[in-house]
């Protein structure tokens, strides 16, 4: 059932990613009306011994929109506070989970709307370590007792693990205790507007059905740069690096999304087993096919090891042993402290075969999707240079959603995210056997890297990283550099 007390549960409420994610998420979420005041409560669950008003408190620096607040808008987020309780205790003990359970019996019995069904919903904004003892005490203290129906979740955020045999442990812990469609595996990159639009932009348009395959196009770039180091979290960075950080999860769902054949049907099952074929059909990785870097003055965190080998910067060429892309490289790249701060994908087709233009053109058609920021879609083409002369340009077609749609406001990743969990759509989380494929493609690769045997480039901060990575591109993935032409976003 979709109706009745829901009990929303953020375990680790005083961290970082609980206060500036998960509860601005619920705020919003409410503010549109999906969080219904005579259902809700939202339980803060952490170890800090702190009131309610404390807890409230403590968070409303990070609901309010800004220093020029309406006073309207403050009324809002004070009413939202006013749904949210808060319930101190360790993660591991039986006294704090009685609490929290018997803190929502208590609201259940308050909210329960004529069906009496009750719905619990945990969130663990907490370190993977603690996963299995947490998802012990909820299943053994605080699952939905409600014989009028409900249901029980739980929500659990990356890192799943550091390589596969650790995240097969992790993954068979908490599968003792819940069932699949229990498990929301959070990815916030599969809650972004133009992630979630590439389902429809591939399998909706005539456009790009016969293109999508390895007879027309030549290579694919999926790319994240951020032009920030990693500024105080290096420490917890470091026993990561940014394989695990962004590639095996973020860039690679991604990859999933633009590499998968078409699922039976819009069912999650149906979609993620097509994430999980391609992602098997993924061909190991070869050490030349992947260059590392490290950014200099990454190691001055006096929490980093003066010897870190932890790359901060990779690319990565996958090779998918399939009809519709053998022969096609896939480049994952991410980097912190680079010269920007965007993601895209990049789709190089081929040349024109037989092509009487040739000598002119400045570059290949690409199809660029900017996931962020200003969400666009352009398609660089080659037109004839306006005027007299028979000559030729490139020029793009553009759709950047600020300026084609004005009124909309897009929702954030975590929002919609966890809409989904409350709703029980599965479709943008990832399944267990997803999360295994992934660990199974990078896992030698960390392996190596970890032991010292896979040497990070230096590379200085603000640039492109290290030139050996832009070599990889053009001699081994055989893309092409456009020249002359730089798209530039609309400004509304
Ligand atoms: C997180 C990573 O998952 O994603 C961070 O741990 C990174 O290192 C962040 O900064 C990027 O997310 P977004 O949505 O800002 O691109």
């Amino acid at each position: 059932p979709e109706t009745g007390s829901l009990s929303i549960v953020v375990l680790g409420a005083s961290g970082d990613l609980a206060k500036r994610k998960t509860f601005p998420a619920l705020f919003r979420l409410y503010r549109q009306g999906f969080l219904l005041p005579n259902e809700v409560c939202v339980f803060g669950y952490a170890r800090t011994e702190i009131d309610n008003n404390e807890f409230r408190n403590r968070l409303r620096g990070y609901l309010v929109p800004g220093k020029d607040s309406s006073p309207e808008q403050l009324e809002e987020v004070s009413k939202f506070l006013y749904l949210v309780k808060y319930v101190s205790g360790s993660y591991d003990s039986k006294d704090g989970f009685c609490n929290l359970d018997k803190d929502i019996s208590q609201h259940e019995s308050l909210k329960n709307s004529a069906d009496g069904s009750s719905r619990r919903l945990f969130y663990l904004a907490l370190p993977p370590s603690v996963y299995p003892s947490v998802c012990k005490m909820i299943k053994t203290y605080c699952m939905n007792k409600s014989d009028l129906g409900g249901w029980t979740r739980i929500v659990v955020e990356k890192p799943f693990g550091k390589d596969l045999e650790s995240a097969e442990q992790l993954s068979t812990q908490i599968g003792e205790l819940f069932e699949e469609p229990q498990i929301y595996r959070i990815d916030h990159y599969l809650g972004k507007e133009l992630v979630q639009n590439m389902l429809v932009l591939r399998f909706a348009n005539r456009f790009f059905m016969p293109q999508w395959n390895r007879d027309n196009i030549a290579n694919v770039q999926i790319v994240f740069r951020e032009n920030f180091g990693t500024e105080g979290r290096g420490g917890y960075f470091d026993q990561y690096g940014i394989i695990r950080d962004i590639i095996q999860n973020h860039l690679l769902q991604v990859f999933c999304l633009v590499a998968m054949e078409k699922p039976v049907s819009l069912k999650p099952e149906h979609i993620r087993d097509e994430k999980v074929k391609v992602l098997e059909s993924v061909q190991p990785i070869k050490d030349d096919e992947v260059v590392l870097g490290q950014y200099e003055g990454y190691r001055d965190d006096p929490t980093v090891p003066d010897h870190s080998n932890t790359p901060t910067f990779a690319t990565i060429i996958l090779r998918v042993h399939n009809e519709r892309w053998e022969g096609v490289p896939f480049i994952l790249k991410a980097g912190k402290a680079l010269n920007a701060r965007k993601a895209d994908i990049r789709v190089q087709f081929k040349d024109v075969p037989g092509d009487i233009f040739q000598c002119q053109k400045q570059g290949r058609n690409e199809f660029v999707i900017r996931l962020q920021p200003s969400e666009a879609m352009y398609m660089k083409l080659t037109v004839k240079k306006p005027g007299l002369e028979m000559a030729t340009i490139q020029s793009e077609l553009d759709l950047s959603y600020r300026q084609r749609y004005h009124a909309v406001i897009i929702p954030e990743a975590y929002e919609r995210l966890i809409l989904d969990t409350i709703r029980g759509d599965q479709q943008h989380f990832v399944r267990r056997d997803e999360l295994k494929a992934s660990w199974n493609m990078f896992t030698p690769l960390l392996q190596r890297i970890d032991k010292g045997e896979f040497k990070s480039i230096p590379y200085k901060p603000g640039t492109r990283g290290p030139a050996e990575a832009d070599k990889l591109l053009l001699e081994k993935a055989g893309y092409v550099r456009t020249h002359g032409y730089i798209w530039i976003p609309p400004t509304v």
